[in-house]
């Protein structure tokens, strides 16, 4: 992934996954990224992937149990930011079909939150293992001079 370069600044924030801590991650996240000077739009942009990523941890990745741990960093390079969000629930049997826009195992919700990852990040790449958990990572590339 991009940003593989040397790191500037990280910051790590680990929290049960309960749906009250959306909140707390995209604040955290938004917070760190504005150290640099992002856009508004791109601050609101990493603001929806995070909500995303935390959300789908929590709501899939634990099925809504708060006993378990969401774990998202960030880490600034000079080519942009790197964010992941790990859990350690129950994993995507098939990360290329989940991350199909529209694509949900419940039918009450859109599928569309990997399709906002996707679009609204330069780079997103998902791991996972069944019964492990799952690994997003997102990057976030610095336009022009800032971040340097
Ligand atoms: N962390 C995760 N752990 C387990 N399964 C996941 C995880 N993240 C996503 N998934 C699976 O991938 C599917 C697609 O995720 P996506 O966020 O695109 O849509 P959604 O969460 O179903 O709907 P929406 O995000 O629009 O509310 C989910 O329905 C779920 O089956
Ligand atoms: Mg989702």
């Amino acid at each position: 992934m991009a940003g593989e370069a040397q790191v500037k600044n990280s910051m790590a924030l680990e929290f049960l996954s309960l749906p009250e801590n959306v909140g707390l991650a995209r604040v955290a996240v938004a917070t760190f990224a504005a150290q640099v000077d992002m856009t508004l739009n791109e601050l609101e942009e990493i603001k929806v992937a995070v909500s995303e990523a935390v959300s789908n941890a929590i709501i899939h990745g634990y099925n809504g149990e708060p006993q378990g741990i969401v774990r998202v960093a960030v880490e600034r390079t000079e080519a942009g930011l790197v964010i992941t969000v790990e859990d350690k629930g129950c994993g995507i049997p098939d990360v290329a079909l989940a991350m199909q826009p529209a694509y949900s195992t419940d039918p009450e919700r859109m599928g569309l939150g990997f399709a906002f990852m996707q679009a609204f990040m330069d780079e997103l790449e998902v791991t996972s293992e069944l019964n492990r958990g799952t690994r997003v990572r997102m990057f976030k590339a610095f336009k022009g001079e800032i971040g340097k």
